[in-house]
């Protein structure tokens, strides 16, 4: 941590801040500039952090210099983790492909979704139960009942789940079924949504805020991993731009930037993002270049009878496509897979 003068900051000033930070036991380096004095501090970040340099007089500006997000954070983990979800891993060499109906509507709907899937190589079956929705009035799931389907579908298929949890109260609920959780986009920063997946003893997807910061989307993920779950995959689903020829702009320089500042495994969901049927190739293999660990993709069998997303669902002509560029992009990108 550097604690930066103002110009007008005299000597007692000075000798205040490293009174202040020698009596919390952390050490003070003074180095006089021409202009400026600055003076660096050796100890607890967060510790220093509850001193309140900032509110003394002549202090300019505290800068902290390591991340806030510790136990994500590549800084203290410099391996990239491998998080398995059902024996399923995701991770540095893997291209997993995640997919399944936006929301699950009834049982025949997600088992041809999750056969469709199946066949396009995807290992994990993705498929909401509990609708975050904008309108009250839109469909907002199924609940249990939709988690039941999901349970069926997973005998059926030995696919593993994925599926969204939208309430804490909810989440001993979701996790009886559910192989992974979900947090979306709108829960990002549901604080108590992420301290009880964190408790829960599932791997979390947690889904990028399409209003946040990469930085605050890895102390969203610091929530979760603060209550003993590091099993997190963090998933850039696209942020809210001035542009309106798609429904969110997809950061694709979030994944080699969070992968570069966490150890966490990154993918994307380029349904969400474009909101487009025909932007989830391209944005696919935008993904593979890019080096995300995985996609996670909405397909459904009539999307046009689709009860949530059904203009970004790929239907079966357009997955053979996804299919060929999950399994021949990696190598002529210079990915090697596992
Ligand atoms: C889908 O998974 C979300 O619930 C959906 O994208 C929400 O968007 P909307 O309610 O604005 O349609
Ligand atoms: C979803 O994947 O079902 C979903 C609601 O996505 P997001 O939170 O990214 O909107």
């Amino acid at each position: 941590m550097v604690v930066v003068m103002a110009a007008e900051a005299g000597e007692a000033d000075v000798q205040a801040v490293v009174e202040r930070v020698e009596s919390a036991g952390a050490e003070a380096f003074v180095s006089r500039g021409v202009n400026r004095t600055i003076v660096g501090l050796v100890g607890d970040v967060e510790q220093l952090g509850t001193l309140n340099l900032r509110g003394m007089r002549g202090v300019a500006d505290v800068v902290r210099i390591s991340v806030p997000y510790k136990l994500v954070s590549r800084e203290n983990h410099p391996d990239r983790s491998v998080v398995r979800v059902g024996g399923v891993p995701i991770g540095p060499g893997t291209m997993t492909l995640i997919a399944g109906p936006c929301a699950v509507e009834t049982p025949e709907q997600t088992l041809a979704a999750a056969q469709m899937a199946q066949a396009a190589g995807a290992t994990l079956l993705r498929g909401g139960a509990f609708k975050p929705r904008t309108s009250p009035y839109a469909f907002q799931g199924l609940g249990e009942k939709g988690l039941r389907i999901l349970a069926e579908v997973r005998k059926e298929t030995g696919m593993p789940i994925v599926t969204e949890v939208v309430d804490a109260h909810d989440v001993e609920l979701v996790s009886s079924y559910a192989d992974m959780l979900q947090v979306g986009t709108r829960n990002m920063q549901n604080f108590a949504l992420l301290q009880a997946v964190g408790g829960a003893g599932k791997p979390v997807m947690l889904k990028r805020g399409f209003n946040a910061t990469i930085e605050e989307w890895l102390m969203a993920a610091e929530y979760v991993a603060q209550r003993g779950n590091l099993d997190i995959v963090l998933c850039e689903r696209g942020i809210r731009t001035f542009e309106k020829a798609t429904r969110n702009t997809l950061d694709i320089s979030a994944v080699p930037v969070a992968q570069r500042l966490s150890h966490l495994p990154v993918i994307i969901d380029p349904s969400h993002s474009g909101g487009r049927r025909d932007l989830v190739l391209p944005l696919t293999r935008a993904a593979i270049a890019v080096g995300a660990d995985g996609v996670i993709i909405d397909v459904h069998p009539h999307p046009e009878q689709a009860l949530c997303d059904g203009p970004q669902a790929l239907v079966n002509g357009d997955l053979r496509e996804l299919a060929k560029t999950v399994r021949d992009l990696p190598p002529l990108v210079g990915r090697t897979l596992a």
